[in-house]
């Protein structure tokens, strides 16, 4: 029998039904709600709201748990390869030998950008943070394919689309990078495979003929982007679905994601938290200190990289990524002193009465710059990494918002300002 929740209201009973997931997550479906008792909700932040059903990931906050379409995250980074999950998330399924090939040959034939975009880099300002460098390619890619605007466009024209921005993003990225060292930029090398072309482009020279990928560099990316690739309806996505809910084009939607994203609170947290580690070094170590800081709540500062809205236990991605921090410096024979102050603070706010009250762990951007540092990137260039991690996520659950027919995202308010009054003109008042 279907379950309902009853709202009593001004001597009124509105039954609500309740919907449950396959997890057995519940929630009250509040579509009558408004009609029925001319009440609406709120809730700052959408804390206790559901904005959709979705069958993409899974993320059980209070037990540390995150899937894609069913598949543990841990087997996932083990063991898959990062185009091959990009395929789970939109289409549904892991692909066969002969779909991965496709999907493969597909997302390499499309690497090149167009060779206008080049011009782009001499309009930035020489120190632009790469982000903004980011937001405004991907949304100019729009120009570039126009057909992309239309809408009503075929299941073909789509795939067209999403194919494209997944092929052309590690270019972009890539480029990005070179042009903030004064490099000349690298070329895919479509022989390779995704993250390696990537790897290539980006720490790969023009000038020499035989640039050979480090495997454990690869390894380590192709980890941290599956790590990246989905996390429901967190802000960034939540912000390209609500800008595609307009049936505002592919580029524009994933273009506003990224701006989202850029927020030291979301994405943003990974090149903040390796820029308090260095304040923190610089300030000679002292841990306790900053931690105090964290709690005191007349300071505006908190302890970038720990804490999440959904998980209140530990952060899956942070325990593998903790593991593969350690394993990728002691391979590369990086010996980074803030890898050590990083353990150190999470040790302490661990054991810190007010990081256990709040259930605030270490999330997925406390360690990943440790990473992306050694690996030879810049800390303004880490969110952008994040980005390409989570696209294959966006385009995932734009297709499933498309594809359920959503209304356009449009929520409701309760006026808090004056009442009616009358215009007084400027020498009157
Ligand atoms: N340092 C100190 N105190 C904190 C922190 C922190 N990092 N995070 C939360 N708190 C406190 C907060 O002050 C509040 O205390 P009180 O109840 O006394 O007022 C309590 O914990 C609950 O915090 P909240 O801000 O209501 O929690 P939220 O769910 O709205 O925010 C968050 C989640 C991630 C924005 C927040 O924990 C935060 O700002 N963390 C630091 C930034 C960060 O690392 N962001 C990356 C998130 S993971 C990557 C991603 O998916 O984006």
């Amino acid at each position: 029998m279907s379950e309902t929740a009853i709202l009593k209201y001004d001597g009124q009973e509105i039954e609500l039904p309740v919907v449950t997931g396959s997890e057995n997550e519940k929630a009250i479906d509040i579509g009558k709600l408004r009609g029925g008792s001319g009440l609406i909700t709120i809730d700052p932040g959408f804390k206790n709201t559901g904005s959709t059903q979705s069958a993409i990931t899974f993320l059980d906050g209070e037990k540390g748990v995150l899937r894609y379409r069913g598949y543990p995250i841990e087997q996932l980074a083990e063991n898959a390869s990062f185009s091959e999950v990009a395929f789970l998330l939109i289409y549904g399924e892991l692909p066969n030998s002969a779909q991965l090939e496709d999907w493969n040959t597909k997302l390499s034939m499309h690497t090149l950008v167009h060779e206008d975009i080049k011009n782009f880099f001499l309009g930035y300002p020489s120190k632009s943070h790469p982000m903004g460098q980011l937001v405004s390619i991907v949304s100019s890619l729009s120009t570039f394919y126009p057909e992309s605007l239309e809408t009503n466009r075929s299941k073909e024209e789509n795939d067209l689309t999403m194919i494209r921005l997944l092929a052309k993003f590690p270019t972009i990225v890539s480029w990005i990078f070179k042009k903030i060292n004064g490099h000349p930029i690298v070329y895919p090398n479509n022989s390779l495979d995704y993250v390696s072309n990537f790897m290539n482009m980006t720490f790969g020279h023009r000038t020499e003929s035989n640039n050979e990928v480090d495997p454990i560099l690869a390894d380590a990316m192709n980890k941290l982007l599956i790590l990246h690739a989905d996390h429901e309806q967190n802000c960034s996505t939540s912000t390209v679905k609500i800008v595609g809910s307009s049936h505002a084009n592919l580029y524009a939607s994933i273009s506003a994601g990224i701006s989202a994203l850029w927020g030291p609170l979301h994405g943003g947290a990974n090149q903040a938290v390796l820029e308090m580690l260095e304040n923190i070094k610089n300030d000679g170590g002292n841990t306790q200190k900053w931690l105090d800081k964290a709690k005191d709540k007349e300071d505006p500062f908190r302890l970038m990289g720990f804490g999440h809205r959904v998980y209140k236990n530990f952060d899956p991605r942070a325990t593998i990524i903790k593991k593969a921090a350690d394993q990728v410096l002691d391979k590369l024979g990086v010996n980074d002193p803030v890898l050590e102050i990083a353990k150190q603070l999470e040790e302490a706010a661990l054991n810190d009465d007010y990081f256990k009250a709040r259930k605030l762990f270490p999330n997925v951007d406390f360690y990943s710059g440790i990473i992306y540092r050694a690996m030879g990137f810049p800390v303004e260039m880490f969110t952008v990494l994040f980005a390409l991690g989570r696209l294959p996520g966006w385009i995932a659950q734009w297709k499933e918002m498309l594809e359920q027919r959503t209304p356009i995202g449009r929520p409701r308010q309760v006026y808090t300002g004056s009442n009616e009054r009358q215009y007084v003109d400027v020498n009157a008042r």
